[in-house]
């Protein structure tokens, strides 16, 4: 059997039998599973593929929820999609013979998430599915094929929202294997958003002033890949008129510099990528977010921000017409921005009002207890036998 890349503790593979692992790979999955972590009875085993590697997307992240540093590390980062997956199954497969988990826990829809269910259905293990049965009907998206495989293989799909749980009975999936549970980045930003009075000196670290500046960050394939997108990106932000703080995904500065394309245009801030809690910290006190992530759609719904969605299409149906505006990849971003900064459609004050539909930041215990009646059924029955 290959080396499953054991980081530390638990010093006795006995210990680990009969655990819920969890399994995750990127930077998001951190801060999403973290209230799931922090809300289960027994301390599970942290898996972390190493799909993010760089320490500012990784270890950083566990530190600021003040989770114990994974228990194995695979290091598949770096290498393309189709070797990643095969990778990740082949190494979660030799890891959960050793360790032979209870249960495997996995979010989302990154690559982590679907060898994680995969690895998982091979070796007849529960699996259960957190931030289930969001669809972005894009099939370009390689995301769109990881939640789609990882829901289907679940046995426990723990949706954050009602359209999301329809998506997945609108697929077949029966009702007995779902549960609405909210989702788990409510909780997050609420444990961990500092108090105005710690915001200041973030904001004077980085050389803005509350509600004058706008936040950006871009990593999506569609939008930076293409050299030439990418400095249509960058120019329609330096359009904004205010300074921009750009954290800067590792994925998009290797672009930009192969493709010389000059980040720190006008206002526009290059940063290198922040800690969470300083994240947290300017999108609170930011005017505007242009971006095209997953997660901080929902994040400015808790923090009553707006949104330039920079995507074709969005997972997140939930908060379009309210919180976020979608824009063409590269098209439209100064123009939509700059209504959003004259209150058009709403000023910060009526997004104030709007409440977040994505829960009310007690989802960790939520999805702890649902996997805990998991456990007690499948003490009992077989998992794959359910309808
Ligand atoms: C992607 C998926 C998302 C899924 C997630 C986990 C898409 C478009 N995205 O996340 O659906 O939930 O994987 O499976 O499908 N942040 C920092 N510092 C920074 C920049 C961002 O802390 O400098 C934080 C944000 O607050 C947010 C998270 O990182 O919590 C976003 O990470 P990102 O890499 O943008 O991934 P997503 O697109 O959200």
């Amino acid at each position: 059997m290959s080396d499953p890349g054991k980081a530390g503790p638990p010093e006795s593979t006995n210990d680990s039998h009969g655990r819920i692992a969890i399994v995750l790979g990127t930077r998001p999955e951190i801060v999403k599973l973290a209230p799931v972590i922090r809300a289960l009875p027994e301390p599970p085993i942290v898996i972390h593929t190493g799909q993010h590697y760089d320490s500012n997307m990784a270890g950083a992240f566990f530190d600021a929820f003040g989770l114990d540093e994974p228990a194995y590390r695979l290091g598949i980062g770096g290498i393309g999609r189709g070797q990643q997956l095969g990778s990740a199954v082949s190494r979660l497969d030799d890891l959960f013979e050793e360790i032979r988990p209870s249960a495997v826990v996995a979010q989302g829809d990154t690559n982590s998430t679907m060898a994680a269910a995969i690895a998982a259905n091979a070796r007849s293990t529960p699996m259960i599915h957190v931030e289930s049965g969001l669809r972005s009907h894009d099939r370009r998206m390689p995301e769109e094929h990881n939640r789609v495989v990882a829901d289907h293989l679940s046995d426990l799909c723990l949706a954050p929202t009602d359209t999301s749980a329809r998506n997945l009975t609108s697929e077949g999936i029966p009702l007995d294997r779902i549960e609405i549970t909210g989702n788990t980045v409510v909780d997050a930003v609420q444990h961990l958003l500092p108090e105005p009075s710690e915001r200041a000196p973030i904001l004077e670290k980085y050389g803005v002033a509350s509600g004058s500046f706008v936040l950006s960050t871009f990593h999506r394939p569609e939008n930076v890949d293409d050299v030439e997108r990418l400095r249509t990106i960058i120019a329609e932000l330096a359009e904004l008129e205010l300074p921009v703080v750009l954290p800067v995904h590792p994925r998009t500065r290797a672009i930009a510099a192969n493709g010389a394309v000059t980040l720190n245009q006008g206002e526009v801030r290059p940063l290198d990528p922040l800690g969470y809690v300083e994240f947290l910290a300017l999108l609170a006190e930011c005017a505007l977010v242009v971006a095209d992530s997953g997660g901080l759609q929902e994040e400015v719904s808790v923090l009553k921000r707006p949104m330039v969605v920079v995507r074709n299409s969005t997972e997140r149906p939930e908060v379009l017409g309210t919180f976020c505006s979608l824009v063409g990849v590269g098209r439209d971003i100064s123009s939509t921005g700059r209504k959003w900064l004259a209150g058009e459609p709403f000023s910060l004050e009526e997004l104030a009002g709007v409440p977040s539909p994505f829960g009310d930041g007690d989802s960790g215990r939520r999805c702890a207890d649902a996997i805990n009646r998991l456990m007690v059924i499948s003490a009992h029955f077989d998992p794959a036998t359910k309808s």
